[in-house]
């Protein structure tokens, strides 16, 4: 029999975060390193992701730093050489960048859609491309890997007030699993989930909260965030490290059999 309780390890292993000088990005970031493996923090913002790096290095871990637009195809072919030039390897991808706009449909202006899918779904697809080209046997990392796309419940529900994230959102899902009966298939040894976070205080989920004020959906910012919580039937707020968690398993060789799947970590939200 074998034993699950041993202590994750990614010793070894190299892992590329988008979007981690901050939030959820950074959590993960640091939880990766904390189990060993070297990471690149990824961004838009640069002085922000220096300190993220410094203070994972500070904390014993390897990371270094590279400014990233996950738009843009130049920056994706450099940020996956960098991570493999100075993290000597690529083995985890986590596709965490993101963005959201909070307006109703009908407000919703298209410029600001466009930025959405730009953002949440192609960032997502030039990863997947990148990983597949750069693990799959034969490429310039060649050892498979795991790649972990951030979702959210507005990828499984409608939400007002979400229209275009949620969209987005939904999008990234399927892109999923797509990709892992893809990559399955073809026998590259990558696996592809997805993980769908509920409401977790980040810039991000004060947006939303600010958002949803804005936009008429709520008297102010308290009541929205109690009308989320009381969609949560274990009737707590969800963390950063909730989420960081969740990445470790699938980063793991804990999760060897999982591919394509939704890992849902939301308190019960999107259950009731
Ligand atoms: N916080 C939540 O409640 C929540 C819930 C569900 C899903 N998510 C998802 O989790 C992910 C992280 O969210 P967060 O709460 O940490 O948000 P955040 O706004 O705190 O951080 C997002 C990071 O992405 C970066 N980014 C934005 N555009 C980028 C681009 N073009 N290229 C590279 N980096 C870019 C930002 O600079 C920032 O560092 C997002 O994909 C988000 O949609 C968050």
């Amino acid at each position: 029999m074998t034993d699950a309780s041993n202590e994750v390890s990614l010793a070894g292993k190299a892992a590329l975060i988008t979007g981690s000088a901050r939030g959820l990005g950074a959590e993960i970031a640091a939880i990766l390193a904390r189990a060993g493996a070297a990471v690149m923090i990824a961004d838009i913002l640069e002085d922000q992701g220096r300190q993220t790096a410094e203070a994972i290095r500070a904390a014993g871990g390897k990371a270094a730093f590279v400014r990233q637009d996950v738009t843009n195809e130049t920056d994706w072919e450099a940020t996956v050489a960098a991570t493999i030039r100075e993290l000597g390897g690529f083995d985890i991808l986590v596709n965490n960048a993101g963005i959201e706009v909070c307006a109703l449909l009908e407000n919703t202006t298209l410029k600001d859609f466009q930025r959405i899918l730009d953002i949440n779904v192609t960032g997502v697809f030039l990863g997947l491309r990148a990983a597949a080209k750069a693990m799959k046997p034969g490429g310039a990392a060649g050892g498979g890997g795991s790649v972990i796309n951030l979702s959210s419940v507005a990828g499984l529900r409608g939400y007002s007030g979400l229209s275009a994230y949620c969209g987005s959102k939904g999008a990234v899902k399927l892109l999923t699993k797509a990709a892992a009966v893809e990559f399955g298939q073809l026998g590259y040894g990558i696996r592809v989930n997805s993980i769908h976070p509920g409401l977790i205080p980040t810039d991000m989920g004060s947006a939303v909260l600010k958002g949803f004020v804005a936009a008429g959906l709520g008297k102010d910012e308290a009541s929205v965030q109690q009308a989320f919580e009381r969609g949560t039937p274990l009737g707590m707020k969800g963390t950063p490290a909730d989420i960081a968690k969740a990445a470790l398993f699938l980063a793991s060789d804990q999760s060897p059999w999982v591919t394509g799947a939704e890992l849902v970590v939301d308190g019960g939200s999107t259950a009731s």
